[in-house]
């Protein structure tokens, strides 16, 4: 591994800057290379085979662009459906991002927990396994929210999103008696990486309190007990933001908190 990794963050938009953050925090060493392949976006929205046939070839070109030590897949759409192939296919070690479901059933009380992701993650069939083999006996509900990741992606980008459209998004989540803490969801997966970046409103729209689980710490210890010992110094310069769509670059400065200060090129 060299002295100062480079760490490749891939998402279809901003989701993967929830993820970016806690990696960031824990590897303040790294550069950082954040790619949106905005082009696609939504990834919810596409067959596994078009998700397929797109991202591999992709991650090809920015293996060969950017040459990083470690690729953080922070969609949960992709690494629920692409990184088996993109494993098969680069050597790099990739980390991914899958719906916490292990976690939130083992910390539910009510045991009733639900899974909020895209259509595209609730459906396939690895999200189902993750239930069979870790719900522990939980009731667990799926829900693919069609227009909650385009909701983050408009409130991120300064274009604003409605409460009520959030609310409308998140309803069926809340699953039992409103009138029972005891006999209701208590524990949400956030299985998208869009939703984090509207926790404030998640939590202020939900019709009653409950755990959001957010994977992303866990992503960054993963990420860094894979990279080993951290290098000697931060690397306040180190950072660059790609989107797929050559979008411009206008915006960036707004995401310096997502790259612990950096303003990425
Ligand atoms: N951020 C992505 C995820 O974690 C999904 C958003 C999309 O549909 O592109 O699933």
């Amino acid at each position: 591994m060299t002295i100062r990794p480079t760490i490749l963050v891939f998402d279809s938009g901003l989701g993967g800057l929830s993820v970016l953050r806690e990696v960031v925090r824990a590897r303040p060493d790294a550069h950082y290379v954040y790619v949106a392949d905005d082009a696609f976006f939504p990834y919810g929205h596409h067959t596994q085979e078009a998700l397929i046939a797109r991202v591999v070839p992709l991650m090809g070109d920015l293996i060969a662009a950017h040459r990083p030590d470690l690729i953080v897949i922070a969609c949960n759409t992709a690494s629920v459906q692409v990184l088996a192939p993109l494993r098969a296919a680069y050597s790099v070690p990739f980390v991914g991002t899958v719906p916490a479901i292990k976690p939130a059933c083992a910390q539910s009380k009510t045991r009733r927990v639900s899974v909020l992701g895209t259509k595209a993650t609730v459906q396939r069939e690895y999200t189902r396994a993750l239930i069979r083999d870790f719900a522990g006996g939980c009731e667990v509900t799926l829900v693919g929210a069609p227009e909650l990741a385009a909701l983050a992606e408009a409130a991120l980008s300064g274009a604003g999103a409605a409460d009520d459209a959030i609310a409308a998004e998140i309803a069926p989540c809340f699953v039992g008696d409103p009138a029972d803490p005891t006999d209701r969801t208590d524990t949400i997966v956030l299985a998208c990486t869009h939703f984090p970046l509207l926790l404030d409103r998640l939590t202020r729209l939900a019709p009653w309190p409950v755990a959001w689980i957010d994977p992303a710490p866990a992503i960054a210890r993963r990420v860094s007990d894979l990279l080993g010992p951290s290098g000697p110094t931060a690397d306040p310069a180190g950072a660059t933001m790609v989107f797929t769509s050559n979008r411009s670059h206008r915006l960036s400065e707004a995401f310096t908190p997502f790259f612990g200060g950096r303003v990425p090129a």
